[in-house]
């Protein structure tokens, strides 16, 4: 294709609202370990739900039927899964939204954790986001969970507003945060102070 049709095609690819979700596998050396990053399949479910067994002591907030679903929504959802050679040891899911990109669930393996693997995935998807055209990127984390608060507030996300009993099971609030790559209004009622 000449390469001003190129141009063109990008035109008519955003115009229709498309989101890029095509991902190509690659190798990537965090703090010393080799890891391979790819794109999550229904196969990568076992190891999925043995990692979130782990990273949250036995409690699991999505089922094998949770991540099938997510998984399988091919319009608008990418799920990355980061190997340490035959081992899971990390993984982010994004759904993309007209306007919006959003987290929709993050986990590093304790043993791997601290060592910035969440840092390199959120960085990775934040910049899917702004190629997507995303105006913010946004995702829900559970009140009590402060360490999380803090990874996302170094990465640039702020808190917006509370989310009551978004966790029903353990009857928990959910906090909603923002990291937003457009200029836009601020909804000075909404924005929490810490
Ligand atoms: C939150 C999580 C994804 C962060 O991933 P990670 O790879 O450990 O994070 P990074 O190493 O990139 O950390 C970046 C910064 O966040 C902060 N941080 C992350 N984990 C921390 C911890 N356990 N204790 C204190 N600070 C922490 C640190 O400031 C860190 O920077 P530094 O190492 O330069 O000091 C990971 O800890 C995790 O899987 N937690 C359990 C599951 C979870 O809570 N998911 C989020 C649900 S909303």
């Amino acid at each position: 294709m000449l390469k001003k049709f190129k141009g063109l095609n990008q035109f008519f690819h955003l115009a229709q609202n498309k989101v890029n979700l095509t991902f190509s596998p690659f190798v990537v050396t965090i703090d010393k370990q080799v890891l391979q990053v790819m794109q999550a399949s229904d196969d990568d479910i076992p190891n999925l739900l043995m990692l979130e067994q782990k990273v949250y002591s036995g409690y699991m907030p999505w089922d094998e039927l949770s991540f099938r679903t997510e998984l399988n929504k091919k319009k608008n959802t990418l799920y990355l899964v980061v190997y340490h050679v035959s081992t899971l040891i990390a993984f982010i899911g994004v759904r993309f939204r007209s306007r919006e990109a959003h987290i929709t669930n993050i986990a590093v393996a304790p043993e791997f954790q601290h060592q910035h693997v969440g840092t390199f995935l959120m960085q990775l998807m934040i910049e899917r986001a702004r190629q997507n055209g995303s105006e913010c990127v946004s995702l829900e984390v559970r009140v009590d969970n402060e360490l999380a608060q803090k990874f996302y507030q170094l990465l640039g996300f702020e808190a917006t507003f509370i989310r009551k009993n978004y966790y029903q099971d353990i009857a928990t609030d959910a906090l909603n945060m923002v990291l937003w790559l457009k200029p836009h209004q601020v909804n000075k009622r909404k924005k929490l102070k810490f």
